[in-house]
C-alpha cells in the first residue's frame, strides 16, 4: 500500500514538474566559440541564440516576453533565431512577432524559418517587425574593415536547402550559418562553414534517465540532439529551444537561451591537442599540429 501511494505520489510530481516548472525554467548556457581566421575586430563578439518559440497556448506571449527581456539583459552585440516560432495555428504569429520586435543588438537580428512557419508569411511579418530573415542567401557583417558573413538557409523539412546559393559571393572569411534543422550539418561541413547554429530537437524534449531522447526528429535520430558537435572543421551548436510541441511538457531538457562568444585560433585541431606532449600526441595530430602548437 505504502510503495504504491509513494508511486502514484512520485507520479504526480514528475507530472508536476515537467508541466509546471521546467517548461519555464529557461537556462542561459555561455559558450567560447573558437573560429580560424576571425579578424580582430570580432574578437569577443557576442551572439544570443533562441530558437523554437513555438507561441501557443502553452507557450504564453508572457513567457516570450521574459525570455526577450533576458536576451536583451545579456546586451548581445547580434542575435539570431532559428525557427519555429508558432505551434499549429497562424494566429499566433502577429503575437510573437510583436514581441520579438523588442530585441535589442547592437548589429542586427538574424532569423530562418523552421518546419512549423509558413515561409512567405513568416519573412514579412518578423521583416516588418525589424528582423532580418535570411532563406537560402547571407549578409557581411561589417567592423570597419573588418567582415564576417551571416547566412541563413530554407528549411530542411518544409523548404529547400541551396547552400550553394547561400554562400555564392562569400570569401575565406568566416562564415557563421543559421540553420533551423541540425541535419544541414551534412551539407555544411564540406562547405567552408566555420559555425552552424541550429535548434528543431527540442534537446529530445522529454529525456529519461538510463533511456535517453524521446523524441528524435532529425533524419539522423539524436546523433545532434544537443549542445556542441564537431564535424571537419565546422562547429555546430544545436539549441534545445524555449517553446514546445506534440505534449507541453519539458523533462531534462530545459528551455535555453544561448550566449557564444567568437574568439579567434589559428587552428581547431591544435586547440584540441592543447596540452599533448610528443609522446602522447596521437600520431596525425602529431604531425598537423605539434608543430603549430610551436608556432
Ligand atoms: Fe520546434
Amino acid at each position: 500500500m505504502r510503495g504504491a501511494l509513494g508511486c502514484g505520489f512520485g507520479v504526480l510530481s514528475v507530472g508536476g514538474y515537467s508541466r509546471l516548472l521546467e517548461p519555464r525554467w529557461v537556462e542561459i548556457n555561455t559558450i567560447g566559440i573558437n573560429i580560424s581566421g576571425l579578424p580582430k575586430r570580432f574578437e569577443g563578439m557576442t551572439i544570443a541564440h533562441v530558437s523554437d518559440i513555438h507561441h501557443c497556448k502553452y507557450v504564453s506571449r508572457e513567457f516570450v516576453r521574459r525570455c526577450v527581456r533576458k536576451v536583451n539583459a545579456l546586451c548581445p552585440d547580434i542575435i539570431v533565431l532559428t525557427g519555429d516560432y508558432i505551434y499549429c495555428s497562424r494566429e499566433f504569429l502577429f503575437p510573437v512577432a510583436e514581441e520579438l520586435s523588442g530585441l535589442q543588438a547592437r548589429e542586427g537580428v538574424f532569423a530562418v524559418v523552421g518546419n512549423h512557419d509558413n515561409k512567405d508569411q513568416t519573412v514579412h511579418v518578423l521583416s516588418k517587425a525589424g528582423i532580418r530573415v535570411l532563406v537560402n542567401e547571407h549578409v557581411a557583417l561589417y567592423r570597419k574593415n573588418d567582415y564576417l558573413f551571416i547566412a541563413g538557409v530554407d528549411d530542411l523539412w518544409r523548404g529547400r536547402v541551396d547552400l550553394r546559393r547561400t554562400l555564392q559571393g562569400t570569401d575565406d572569411k568566416p562564415k557563421l550559418l543559421l540553420a533551423h534543422n541540425p541535419d544541414v550539418i551534412e551539407m555544411a561541413k564540406g562547405a567552408d562553414v566555420d559555425l552552424v547554429m541550429a535548434g528543431h530537437t527540442h534537446g529530445g524534449q522529454v529525456n529519461f534517465p538510463f533511456y535517453g531522447h524521446q523524441v528524435a526528429y532529425g533524419r539522423s535520430g539524436v546523433r545532434y540532439t544537443a549542445g556542441l558537435f564537431y564535424e571537419g572543421n565546422t562547429t555546430m551548436y544545436v539549441n534545445r529551444g524555449i517553446g514546445v510541441s506534440w505534449l507541453p511538457v519539458r523533462f531534462l531538457a530545459r528551455p535555453e537561451i544561448t550566449l557564444f562568444t567568437l574568439q579567434g585560433t589559428k587552428n581547431r585541431k591544435c586547440d584540441e591537442a592543447e596540452g599533448l606532449t610528443s609522446k602522447n600526441c596521437p600520431g596525425d595530430l602529431a604531425s598537423e599540429c605539434y608543430s603549430r602548437m610551436k608556432c
